[in-house]
């Protein structure tokens, strides 16, 4: 589905991302973590096209990504959240939604019937009519992932979704986010620092450190592996309680 070979990205003297191989498959829930400027984002950046990569090479379904703007890679079916929010502020929660739903409707990926049963499960079905601007961070966020999904993506990209949620509202999350993992062939590759949320969530987990894969592997490798603990859980513990 998604696949990366050989993924490198520099800022001047910085190599952000370096080397990187990634394979998502269809449906697959793939978890990234890592610390603080590992290169989390650049990646995402990178894939949604945001940024343009210094090398390597990334194709969605077979076909190659790299000379695609970020709009033809969204319509190819790459959507996703950013780490500070992108909403329409003055238009209102489910205009915000329909935008993006007209977008993969045109991308002829068809017609998403389930959007109103995901507005239901993201908590905003009382929030649809009401501008954007009016609501809480929590539902803000959670509107900025079922706009994300109402494009009908082949893979979802979460960067940092239960950032600045309490205990409560990422268990919320994690719920919807498993409903829609039984309703859609969508792949998500989900960013977070709550490795409790990304362990239950996530069947697999990639781990990055300065730019590289230190680690790949499911949950129990991941907590177990000892390149991990050194680069991110031992300074990560508490919040992985
Ligand atoms: N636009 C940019 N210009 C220069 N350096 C950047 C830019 N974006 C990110 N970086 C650098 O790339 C590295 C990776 O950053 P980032 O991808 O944001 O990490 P993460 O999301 O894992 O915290 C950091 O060293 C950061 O300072
Ligand atoms: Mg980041």
């Amino acid at each position: 589905m998604l696949e990366l070979t050989g993924v490198t990205k520099t800022f001047g003297g910085v190599r952000a991302v370096q080397d990187v191989s990634l394979a998502v498959s269809k449906g697959e829930v793939r978890g990234l973590i890592g610390p603080n400027g590992a290169g989390k984002s650049t990646l995402v950046n990178v894939i949604s096209g945001l940024l343009k990569h210094s090398s390597g090479q990334l194709s969605l379904d077979g076909h190659l990504l790299d000379p695609l703007s970020p709009q033809k890679r969204a319509e190819q079916g790459i959507g996703r959240t950013f780490q500070n929010l992108r909403i329409f502020p003055s238009l209102s929660v489910m205009q915000n939604i329909e935008v993006a739903r007209t977008t993969g409707v045109r991308s002829g990926r068809g017609n998403n019937g389930w959007i109103t049963e995901a507005v239901a499960q993201f908590d905003l079905t009382d929030k649809v009519n009401i501008r954007a601007d009016a609501l809480s961070y929590g539902h803000l966020r959670r509107l900025e992932i079922v706009r994300a999904l109402a494009l009908q993506p082949l893979v979802l990209m979460l960067d940092e979704p239960a950032a600045g949620m309490n205990e409560q509202e990422t268990e919320a999350l994690s719920e919807a986010l498993n409903w829609v993992r039984s309703q859609t062939n969508c792949a998500m590759l989900v960013i977070d620092h709550d490795l409790k949320f990304i362990m239950s969530l996530c069947e697999k987990i990639t781990v990055l450190n300065m730019g590289s894969v230190i680690a790949e592997g499911n949950p129990t490798e991941i907590s177990e592996n000892q390149k991990v603990i050194d680069a991110y859980l031992g300074e990560n513990h508490q919040d992985a309680a």
